[in-house]
C-alpha cells in the first residue's frame, strides 16, 4: 500500500519482462481481491506487513486467502509475532533480545528502520516534482493512520489460518518473535 515503496519496486525492478505487476491495495479493505480479476492464485508470500493488520481483519484476511488459494498451495508470513500476554518470561526475553540486538547494530554502525526512512526522505527532496508526489501522499496516509497496539500474537494466527481452512499452519524459522510461519492450504 506504501507508495513510496512501490516507487523504489517499479524502479529497482521494472516488469521483469512482462512477469511482475504491483498493484496498490489496502488488504483492510474487505474487497481487494477484486483487482485480482478471478486470477488463479499459487502461493502467497508476506513479509513484515501483516503486523498492520488488527485481529478481525487478520481474520477475514486468512478467510479470503484460503478461498483464492487451491489445495496444497502455500502461504508463507515472515514478521515479528509476539508471544502471548500469558506468557510474560518470553516476553520479557524476546523484549531483552530485541533491545541487544538493536545495540549490535548501532555499535556497528548500520541503519534502523527509521534512519533508513529519514535518509530516503532526505533524497527525495532532491528528486523532481513527480518523484517527489509518493512522498507526500505517504506523509498523509500517515498520518491519517491509527495504530491498534493489540496486535494479534502468533496463536492468533496459527488459529486464524486453521479456522480459515488452511490444513497445517506453523513456524518453520524464528528469532524469538521475529518468525516465518508456513500454511498449507
Ligand atoms: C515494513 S514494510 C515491509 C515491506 C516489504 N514487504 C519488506 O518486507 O521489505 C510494511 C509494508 O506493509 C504494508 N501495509 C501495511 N498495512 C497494509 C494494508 N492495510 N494493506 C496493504 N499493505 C499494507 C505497507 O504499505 C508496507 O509496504
Amino acid at each position: 500500500m506504501d507508495p513510496v515503496l512501490l516507487q523504489l519496486g517499479r524502479r529497482n525492478l521494472g516488469d521483469q519482462d512482462g512477469r511482475l505487476e504491483l498493484h496498490r491495495a489496502d488488504l483492510t479493505d474487505p474487497n481487494w481481491t477484486n483487482l485480482l480479476a478471478g486470477r488463479s492464485i499459487d502461493a502467497v508470500l508476506t513479509t513484515m506487513a501483516l503486523h498492520w493488520l488488527t485481529a478481525d481483519q487478520l481474520v477475514r484476511l486468512y478467510r479470503q486467502l484460503a478461498d483464492l488459494l487451491p489445495e496444497g498451495a502455500l502461504f508463507l508470513n515472515g514478521d515479528h509475532m509476539a508471544y502471548a500476554v500469558a506468557e510474560p518470561t518470553l516476553q520479557r526475553l524476546a523484549m531483552t533480545m530485541k533491545a541487544e540486538r538493536e545495540k549490535v547494530f548501532s555499535r556497528d554502525g548500520k541503519e534502523d528502520y527509521q534512519q533508513w526512512w529519514t535518509a530516503l526522505e532526505q533524497v527525495s527532496a532532491t528528486l523532481p516534482e513527480p518523484e517527489r508526489r509518493p512522498f507526500q501522499e505517504r506523509r498523509r496516509v500517515l498520518g491519517e493512520r491509527r495504530i491498534d497496539t493489540r496486535r494479534a500474537g502468533y496463536t492468533m494466527h496459527l488459529t486464524a489460518l486453521r479456522d480459515a481452512g488452511f490444513a497445517e499452519a506453523g513456524q518453520i524459522w524464528g528469532y524469538f518473535e521475529n518468525r516465518v510461519l508456513m500454511a498449507v492450504r
